[in-house]
């Protein structure tokens, strides 16, 4: 049975969190809570920068992506304290200064969360310092966008051995930007820069994100002037000041879709706390389609299954499309489905390496590097595109298995939960880059595992 009750108490254990044994083929049943969106709390954290006075955010999730950035704001002069509730930060700017690169290199490859600093600090102190930035390897990851967007503000922009300076000694201006393709970072870059750039700037084919539209309401709380117009394009009026917000993050929905599919996987049932309908929408309906039952009340969503799961066929997209990062725990789901399911991942390049753990755990699984066709495509096809046929059902069984980033690892985890017999999962501490109290809410819903490592 389960020894550790909480992360902190790995620690006490004398293990580093990193190494689980699991024993699977019990259903996952319970209920577990979700706080505030990683993809927003940590974009708020960095629009506090922009005010004059303190900041409040609620909700904040306690994951490793808060803290690399609560420690980045505390280098360049923010004082970040507790708030007044449970999960609340308050963040004071006033004392902001500029940091050295060697302060900032010390997070770098910790986060990608970084690059979205440059139009605050630019605003602040006319200098940004990047260091070589981190995140889950899903793909190459490019910043072209946001350096292209960066110089029509105005921007100036060095490439060093270093990292990236960035400086902008006649100021930002507002400019008229079209991104190639919806990113969620280059659209906060332009937001998080054009609020306070002289001028009008106009975004078009901007990503749509509800965390997007969060950040841009607490933006507007802040004092910036934001319009949301048809066709993916947002309309910045800059404003010389901007004061701190009070706002409660949105809820995590890819962490509520990956309890979900976690359900679907063990033939559980779970109650996802905080879990709301409309930012989900999408989500719910491949959930439906592939056998799942939810019910949506007050204060979450219950998941399970309704029968038999089904075999689909899903394409990741932006917003409103299905998720990126909602493919991996389906994927898992998907290996008890009977019949042939395809999953075309068109965001990233390399975001379907995860299942090689799978197919060792039992599945039948193939993936195809360069994409394949398949009539009626919703999403127009991208040259990075990749598919994963999924043969099943296949009974999954115990391996020993290396997680590879926060999502697939998050998988690895369900699927050596699902799978009969122990399995040995390592690297685990990448889960708490966004999952919050991971091994907790894994032991409320009655997870067999011991960390062992
Ligand atoms: N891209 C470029 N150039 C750029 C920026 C992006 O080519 O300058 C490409 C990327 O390579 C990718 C596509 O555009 O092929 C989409 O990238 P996007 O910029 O939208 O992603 P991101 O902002 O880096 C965020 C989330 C991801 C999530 C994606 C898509 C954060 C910190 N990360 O990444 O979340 O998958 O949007 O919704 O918000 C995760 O939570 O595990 C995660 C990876």
């Amino acid at each position: 049975m389960t020894t550790i009750l909480n992360e902190s108490a790995v620690s006490a254990s004398g293990g580093s969190g990193e190494v689980l044994a699991i024993r699977g083929g019990r259903p996952l049943r319970g209920r577990v809570e979700v706080k505030g969106a990683k993809n927003l709390a940590t974009k708020a954290m960095v629009a506090s920068l922009l005010g004059d006075t303190p900041s409040v955010l609620r909700d904040v999730p306690d994951i490793s992506d808060v803290k690399v950035v609560r420690s980045l704001l505390e280098v360049h002069g923010v004082m970040v304290q507790p708030g007044d509730e449970d999960g609340s930060l308050c963040f004071d700017p006033r004392g902001a200064v500029s940091a050295h690169m060697e302060e900032i290199d010390a997070h770098a490859g910790a986060s990608r969360i970084p690059i979205l600093f440059c139009g605050p600090l630019l605003h602040l102190l006319g200098e940004a310092l990047i260091p070589d930035l981190g995140g889950c390897r899903i793909g190459d990851r490019p910043i072209n966008f946001h350096m292209d967007a960066l110089r029509a503000f105005g921007a100036i922009v060095d490439k060093s051995y270093e990292g990236i300076r960035i400086t902008a000694p006649d100021g930002l201006t507002g400019a008229n930007i079209e991104l190639p393709y919806p990113s969620v970072g280059a659209t906060e870059q332009v937001l998080l820069t054009a609020v306070k750039a002289k001028g009008v700037t106009e975004l078009k084919n901007a990503a749509i994100e509800p965390e997007i539209m969060d950040l841009i309401a607490v933006l507007q709380k802040m004092g910036a002037i934001i319009s949301y117009e048809p066709n993916r394009v947002i309309l910045i009026e800059g404003v010389d000041r901007l004061n701190g917000y009070d706002h409660r993050a949105i809820f995590d929905r890819n962490e509520a879709a990956s309890w979900a599919c976690a359900a679907l996987a063990t033939d559980g049932e779970i109650f996802v706390g905080g879990a709301k309908q409309q930012e989900m929408l999408t989500f719910l309906n491949v959930f439906r389609k592939v056998g799942g039952w939810f019910d949506v009340k007050e204060d979450g969503i219950l998941f399970r299954r309704g029968g038999p799961l089904k075999p689909v066929i899903v394409e990741t997209d932006v917003h409103p499309g299905f998720m990126t990062d909602w493919q991996q725990p389906l994927i898992v789901a998907l290996t008890q489905a009977q019949g042939e399911s395809v999953v075309h991942e068109t965001v990233y390049e390399n975001r379907l390496g995860f299942t090689e753990a799978l197919v060792k755990m039992g599945a039948d699984i193939v993936v195809h590097p360069n994409g394949i066709d398949g009539g009626n495509r919703r999403v127009p096809r991208r040259a990075l595109e990749q598919a994963a046929v999924i043969k099943g059902p296949t009974p999954l069984h115990g391996a020993d298995i290396v997680v590879p980033d926060l999502r697939g690892g998050y998988s690895h985890v369900i699927a050596a939960l699902t799978a009969e017999g122990e399995s040995v999962v390592s690297g685990v501490g990448v889960i708490s880059r966004g999952y919050e109290k991971f091994f907790a809410k894994l032991e409320a819903l009655g997870a067999d595992f011991d960390v062992i490592g």
